[in-house]
C-alpha cells in the first residue's frame, strides 16, 4: 500500500497520532515503561515503523496495522450473523463495506437486534469469543408480562438449560416486562432460552453493550468504524475486569 508517511517516525509522534494521548502524556507513559515496541520496553525518541512494529500499551497491542478494520454495527432484525449465506439471505456483512472482507465476532440470532462487532482481525475475534474471556454482554429484553421476583432471582442465580446451568447474571426489571440482563457467556440463543424456561417467551431482544462498548447514536442498520483507541480502552477494560 502506498503512503506518503516516512517509514520511521518518532515513537511519541506515532502514539499521539493514533490517539493514545497527547504527546506530553505519551512521553510520561514511555518514561513509566508502559509502552513496548516488539515486546521490548520503549524509550523516548525511538524511531518506529507504524505499519510494521508492534506497539503495546500496558501489554495491550495498539493496532496500527492499516489493513485491520473494525466496525460496530447496530444489527437490524431479520439479518443473519454470518459472512456468507448459501441461501442468499441478507447478512450482516452486506451492511458494511465489502472490502476488506470481514467477519462478525460471535453472533446474534436472526431476530435479535443491536450491537455486533465485525472485523478482519482474527486475533481479536479469538480473544473475544474464547469462553475463558467472558466479555460482558448486556441485552434489553421485551416480554409480554411482568416477571415475578422469584423468576428474576432464578435468572440471576442460574437457569437449567439442556447444555448446563447458566452462570450468574445481572438482571433488573426496568419497567414491567422490560428486563436488562448482563451475561458473560455466549451460548446459542441463551437469553431466549433462559426466558423460555421461566415461562416468558421473548418478544424483542436487543444487545445494548459489549464490554464497555455502547452506542446510543447508531440507528438500526448503521455502523461506525472503531478507532484504535476505542479498541484499546475496550481491551484494557477486559483485562482489568
Ligand atoms: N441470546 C439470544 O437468545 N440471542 C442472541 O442473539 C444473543 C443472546
Amino acid at each position: 500500500m502506498s503512503t506518503s508517511r516516512p517509514t520511521e517516525e518518532k515513537l511519541q509522534k506515532v502514539l499521539a497520532a493514533v490517539g493514545l494521548a497527547s504527546r506530553r502524556v505519551v512521553e510520561g507513559y514511555i518514561l513509566d515503561e508502559r509502552i513496548t515496541v516488539n515486546g521490548e520496553i520503549a524509550h523516548i525518541g525511538q524511531r518506529v515503523n507504524r505499519d510494521k512494529d508492534e506497539l503495546s500499551f500496558d501489554g495491550v497491542p495498539l493496532r496500527v496495522n492499516p489493513e485491520l478494520v473494525y466496525y460496530l454495527l447496530h444489527k437490524p432484525k431479520g439479518v443473519i450473523s454470518t459472512a456468507n449465506d448459501p441461501q442468499g439471505r441478507k447478512t450482516v456483512t452486506d451492511l458494511v463495506p465489502a472490502a476488506p472482507r470481514v467477519y462478525p465476532v460471535g453472533r446474534l440470532d436472526k431476530d435479535t437486534e443491536g450491537l455486533l462487532l465485525i472485523t478482519n482481525d482474527g486475533d481479536l475475534t479469538y480473544r473475544l469469543t474464547h469462553p475463558s474471556q467472558g466479555v460482558e454482554k448486556e441485552y434489553l429484553v421485551e416480554l409480554s408480562q411482568k416477571v415475578s421476583r422469584g423468576n428474576l432471582r432464578q435468572l440471576r442465580e442460574g437457569i437449567e438449560l439442556e447444555d448446563g446451568i447458566t452462570s450468574p447474571a445481572k438482571v433488573s426489571q426496568i419497567q414491567d416486562g422490560i428486563i436488562k440482563i448482563v451475561i458473560h457467556e455466549g451460548r446459542n440463543r441463551q437469553v431466549r432460552r433462559m426466558f423460555q424456561v421461566i415461562g416468558h417467551p421473548v418478544k424483542r431482544l436487543i444487545r445494548t453493550r459489549i464490554g464497555n462498548m455502547v452506542d446510543h447514536t447508531l440507528q438500526s442498520g448503521q455502523w461506525r468504524q472503531l478507532t484504535t483507541i476505542d479498541l484499546l480502552h475496550f481491551e484494557t477494560d477486559q483485562a482489568t475486569e
